[in-house]
């Protein structure tokens, strides 16, 4: 896609089909942080369960930063030469912004006590396991990340997705709290080469028609 960092409206299956996991970027390329938050903002517009937006960005941009992760990564030089890292996190404490979110429906008159407390108790109730914690976190946080790279894409950037560095020596550098997990990594930034091709199953492989 031949397109500026400005705001070019682009459909959203252009997006969908542009998108590809860019691991070349231009050094020093600055994203402004306008256009960085409306990204981060377009990827918190995604749907979570229960609302509970599962998903915190952790946004690494100076250069110390970003060399400071790219052994932890690895090696892998986009970490390095992108304008952005993204560190989506998964939240495995979700319930507190449960509680949160309901009290204050609840204070604000849009709700009633009733829904206030089978929503908090249904929460609570799934919270206390903390496999569904655990799966809630990666599976909303990676509906954010999706939206990010999409949004990323719209502006006229480029990311790939990673889950190629290590989670405890990522959490400790950069003191993620314990309530938190890092889901993946999105650099982002302006491509210096194309993606390499990778293609898709066709959809005869993909899709069962009503039953297996
Ligand atoms: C969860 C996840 C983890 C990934 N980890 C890495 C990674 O560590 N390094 C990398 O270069 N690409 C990584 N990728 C990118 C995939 O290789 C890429 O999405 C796939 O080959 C399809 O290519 P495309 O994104 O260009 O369509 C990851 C993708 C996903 C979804």
């Amino acid at each position: 896609m031949t397109q500026s960092n400005t705001n070019t409206a682009v459909s959203a299956e252009t997006v969908m089909r542009e998108r590809h996991s860019v691991r070349q970027y231009k050094r020093d390329v600055v994203i402004p942080q306008e256009t960085l938050n409306e990204i981060l903002e377009l990827s918190a517009a995604a749907p979570s369960s229960w609302n509970l937006q599962q998903w915190r960005f952790l946004v690494v941009q100076e250069q110390a930063q970003k060399d400071m992760i790219l052994p932890i990564a690895y090696g892998q030089q986009q970490v390095s030469d992108a304008s952005v890292v993204v560190v989506v996190l998964g939240d495995l404490q979700a319930n507190i912004t449960g509680r949160e979110i309901f009290d204050g429906a609840l204070a604000g008159g849009h709700i009633s006590q009733e829904i206030r407390d089978n929503m908090v108790n249904q929460i609570e109730g799934a919270y206390q396991f903390e496999q569904v914690a655990r799966d809630e976190a990666n599976k909303n946080a990676g509906l954010a990340a999706m939206q990010l790279m999409l949004a990323a894409k719209a502006k006229g950037y480029d990311t790939v997705p990673m889950g190629g560095f290590d989670k405890a020596k990522l959490v400790e550098a950069l003191n993620i709290p314990e309530r938190f997990i890092p889901v993946m990594m999105i650099p982002i930034g302006e491509a210096a080469a194309p993606a390499r091709p990778a293609g898709r199953l066709p959809l005869d492989k993909l899709v069962i028609n009503e039953t297996f």
